[in-house]
């Protein structure tokens, strides 16, 4: 037993549907949520910026004595995982292997798509995972950089994102995958959309449940899970009021106010 918490980041909002999913299939652990909103969109930044930092932000959650740390964000996880893992002495998950394992497990026709960040898509780091995985499958892969400031601002159900998402989706749905991932956290808060155009015949998938099962799993093994009810604290590093309004919409609970943490 250990009730040590979790900490989980990402550049804004998008990591907390992993959160969500997270504290769905957790409800003992305590969670600490980090989102660079200082910093956001980490989407279009060199590997070298990400890498700084998301090491900045591991090394605030390192400090807060947590057990494990969830990166929740997939550009991050393509750049900076290895770096983040060599240079921090707690445990590192990242939000990649999860996502690349459901997609495989889903597909039949063996054609899988990637929506992701500029970042994400050019590390290929989907593109390894999946190979690893299914040697003959095949990847299209489309960069959608204006889905993370439309999730930012509450943008998912307005006019202006369906015309961005009609544009991205064109040239995924002439790849004919069955299978897409959505390959940036933020991305879970346009999912209604990205269905409706990519139709229902096209299986979406997130990293988010397959993480959960994923740190479950490791709590376990390495008997490390919480007891008793757990609790979920926010940090901003900046807007903290705007962010706890996000996070309270996106969570379905009411949490206390973020408190602003400059890295
Ligand atoms: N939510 C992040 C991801 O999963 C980052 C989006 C961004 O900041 O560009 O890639």
């Amino acid at each position: 037993m250990n009730n040590q918490p979790i900490g989980v980041f990402d550049s804004g909002i998008g990591g907390l549907t992993i959160l969500r999913a997270l504290r769905k299939a957790l409800p003992n652990e305590h969670l600490i949520y980090f989102g660079d909103t200082a910093n956001v969109p980490y989407g279009g930044k060199s590997k070298a910026a990400v890498t700084q930092l998301a090491l900045k932000v591991a090394r605030f959650l390192e400090s807060c004595q947590v057990k494990l740390i969830v990166v929740a964000c997939n550009t991050a996880s393509a750049q900076a995982l290895t770096a983040l893992q060599k240079k921090l002495s707690v445990p590192i998950v990242g939000v990649i292997e999860p996502g690349a394992d459901a997609a495989v497990k889903a597909t039949q026709n063996h054609k899988i798509a990637v929506l992701g960040t500029q970042g994400t898509v050019e590390s290929r780091a989907y593109v390894k995972a999946i190979a690893k995985r299914c040697k003959h499958a095949k990847v299209f892969q489309q960069a959608c950089p204006l889905f993370v400031p439309l999730a930012e601002e509450g943008f998912s159900n307005k006019p202006a994102a369906k015309l961005i998402a009609q544009e991205y989706l064109q040239p995924v749905k002439k790849s004919r995958a069955d299978t897409v991932i959505l390959g940036c956290t933020h991305y879970p808060i346009l999912k209604k959309l990205i269905a409706k155009i990519m139709g229902p015949q096209v299986t979406l998938v997130d990293s988010a449940d397959t993480l959960a099962r994923a740190v479950s799993l490791f709590l376990q093994t390495h008997h490390l899970a919480a007891i008793g009810r757990g609790r979920v604290k926010l940090y901003a590093s900046d807007a903290p009021d705007k962010f706890t309004r996000s996070a309270q919409k996106l969570l379905g609970e009411k949490t206390a106010r973020a408190t602003l943490k400059k890295v």
